[in-house]
């Protein structure tokens, strides 16, 4: 497990050479994110609901909200823009779950997507559907945890990461990596929820707040906000083009998974703690504090 010694000490190189020597504040908790994607409630959410994807979706004024699946396709058109590399680009996928964005990549925008993701069942999932969309010469996927990643420097023209950066135990490790494995002039682009800055949180929005980011194993969350992310990317040595805030094109998903879901999760909890159903807990506790919740797409270069 975890990246070649090579590797990593080529992170605690560049560490060293921007003087930002830190310990590492957390450790990965496999546990915890095989709670949240493994159970069976979350595997049947995922595959009927989501059809594989995990995550959410991009809605313009005048466009339905509610085929999901819609939504997620144009969000996934939103990053291959927001990328924009020529075809055959190659392109880290960092936390790719079971591949669908970088099918979606590899076939609409013609790009080479090497998907990394620390659940070893995601990675079989995901070769499984390459390979049943035959595409597999454009997209592989191993086990990998992108704080620390076996691929030499500058081995991508692009890196993004899919609404994952929550999950990190250290985001600005994690930022450097996505540095060092881009060549100069590579370009990153973040899509994901992130919190309102802690201060500006009412004690009701902490209480529904904190112990759903603990559930939903979010300490990455905790780390940074919707204004320190733009910082952290700059610290890492990124050139920040764009902070998107594109939270009105997302909140008709979580608008609309709300009403398809708020039910059935009310009746469900009858028959058990609202662990068993972590995902529909997402849904319906991400929408009650959606107030201090925003959207971002962040785009950046390394100069
Ligand atoms: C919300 S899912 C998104 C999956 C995929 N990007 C998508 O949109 O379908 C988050 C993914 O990040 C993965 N993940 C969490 N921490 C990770 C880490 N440190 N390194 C690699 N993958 C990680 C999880 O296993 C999960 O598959």
């Amino acid at each position: 497990m975890g990246g070649t010694a090579a590797a990593r000490s080529s992170w605690a190189a560049q560490q060293r050479k921007t003087g930002q020597v830190q310990m590492v504040s957390g450790e990965l908790d496999l546990t915890g994110l095989r709670r949240v994607y493994g159970r069976p409630g979350s595997r049947l959410f995922y595959t009927l609901v989501c059809r594989n994807a995990r995550h959410w979706g991009w809605t313009e004024p005048g466009q339905s909200k509610w085929r999901c699946w819609q939504a997620q396709r144009r969000l996934e058109g939103v990053l291959g823009r927001k990328l924009s590399l020529p075809a055959g680009s190659r392109v880290l996928d960092a936390g790719c779950g079971a591949g669908v964005v970088a099918r979606q990549l590899a076939s609409r925008f013609g790009l080479r997507v090497t998907g990394v993701d620390v659940l070893d069942f995601h990675v079989r999932e995901a070769r499984r559907l390459s390979a049943r969309a035959a595409l597999e010469e454009r997209t592989s996927f191993s086990w990998g945890d992108y704080h620390d990643l076996e691929f030499p420097d500058g081995s991508f023209d692009g890196v993004y990461s899919m609404e994952t950066l929550v999950h990190a135990y250290d985001p600005e490790r994690a930022l450097a990596e996505f540095h060092r494995v881009l060549r100069p002039g590579g370009r990153l682009v973040l899509l994901g929820p992130v919190g309102a800055p802690p201060e500006e949180i009412s004690p009701e929005g902490h209480a529904v707040l904190d112990p759903f980011m603990d559930a939903m194993v979010f300490p990455g969350a905790k780390r940074y906000d919707s204004r320190s992310l733009s910082v952290l990317l700059a610290r890492a040595g990124f050139r920040v083009e764009e902070a998107l805030d594109a939270t009105a094109r997302y909140r008709p998903t979580s608008d609309a998974l709300y009403a398809y879901f708020r039910l059935p999760y009310a009746l469900l909890r009858l028959f058990g703690p609202a662990e068993k159903w972590l995902n529909l807990r997402s849904v319906v506790e991400m929408y009650q504090v959606r107030e201090y919740v925003s959207w971002f797409v962040h785009t950046a270069v390394k100069p």
